[in-house]
């Protein structure tokens, strides 16, 4: 089996972002570690300090975090770095070519129940020039590289790097991720859906519509059963959207006027968008595809809907319609 190293000279990656996702690699495998441990590492819990979104921040939300950036800072070709859990951007490498955002834990509120998280990067061309948040400020479509790493069962990492999506499992003796899936691809049609159905009342009319109809099953005009599913976290969801299709959403709700949307732009919805899009599948707002999104801030939120291109397609149709 080929281990990433191979992989990406294979697919001709520009050697300096090949070691550039080998850091990224290298690190996760260091968090994988950090994760296992869990309370015997004295590594569980909360913080007494909030990000800046109001979240209140996990311990290994912190550490992970820690982890990623002193990684990043010390890898010589990064120019800036944007965090969930950083207020503002942080310089690197005056000569770094690249920006990395990353979610460095996502789902963190498993982390007290041994449940599954993750973590989340998106790879895009530093600017020239002095480094501000706007140099962050481009579309998803011009990552050169996304991808997530799973602490799940197995330690497994899906890449793209615009050759397809590819997942790596890291295996546990000799501490290589090997190359497992060389071309994953989303089945076009699913009867599998997810979504916080708790929401339910504070959607708006397309999306209440929509899963409605999913629930009505072969009664209703959809005229068969759909299943669902919820990790909780964004990774363990589209992992399994990229394993064997479905829909995933965390669509615009009015439970809190002043935050409509729970996803992060740039840190979330970007790189799995191009994770999905390069295995055959779609991703949007309901109104506008992710990728082509010209961010206004970086901890920027936004409605996600992606998965299985046919159904994605479904649904963007019931926001076509006048409710
Ligand atoms: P994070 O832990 O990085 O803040 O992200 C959590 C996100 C995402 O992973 C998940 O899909 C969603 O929040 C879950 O939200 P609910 O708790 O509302 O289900
Ligand atoms: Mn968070
Ligand atoms: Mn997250
Ligand atoms: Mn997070």
């Amino acid at each position: 089996m080929q281990n990433l190293a191979q992989t990406l000279t294979a697919q001709a990656v520009n050697a300096s972002l090949a070691d550039l996702l080998l850091t990224l690699a290298d690190t996760s495998k260091a968090i994988s570690q950090a994760v296992r441990h869990g309370a015997l590492a004295g590594v569980l819990g909360a913080t007494e300090q909030e990000n800046v979104q109001g979240e209140t921040q996990k311990k290994l939300d912190v550490i992970t975090n820690d982890m990623l950036k002193d990684a990043l800072k010390a890898a010589g070709n990064v120019r800036g770095i944007a965090s969930e859990e950083e207020d503002y951007v942080v310089e690197a490498d005056k000569d770094g070519e690249y920006l990395v955002c990353f979610d460095p834990l996502d789902g963190s509120s498993n982390i007290d129940i041994n449940s599954l998280v993750g973590t989340i990067f998106s790879v895009l061309p530093a600017p020239q020039g002095e480094l501000t948040e706007q140099s962050f400020l481009q579309k998803g479509r011009n990552q050169v590289a996304a991808g997530y790493v799973l602490y799940g069962p197995s330690t497994m990492m899906a890449l793209t790097t615009g050759n397809g999506t590819q997942f790596y499992t890291l295996d546990p003796k000799t501490g290589e991720f090997l190359l497992t899936e060389e071309k994953v691809a989303i089945t076009p049609d699913t009867g599998e859906f997810a979504i916080n159905m708790s929401n339910q009342r504070f959607w708006e009319a397309p999306m209440q519509t929509y899963i409605a109809d999913l629930v009505l099953g072969k009664i209703g005009p959809r005229e068969r059963a759909f299943n669902m599913r919820w990790i909780a976290a964004m990774v363990g969801d589209v992992h399994r959207v990229l394993c064997r299709g479905g829909i995933f959403t965390y669509p615009t709700d009015n439970k809190n006027p002043n935050k409509p949307f729970k996803l992060r732009l740039m840190y979330e919805a970007n790189p799995m968008a191009l994770l999905v899009e390069q295995a055959g599948g779609k991703a949007s707002t309901g109104y506008e595809t992710i990728l082509d999104i010209e961010p206004q801030e970086i901890h920027q939120r936004v409605a996600v809907i992606l998965g299985s291109a046919n159904e994605v397609d479904v649904c963007l149709s019931y926001h076509d319609q006048d409710y």
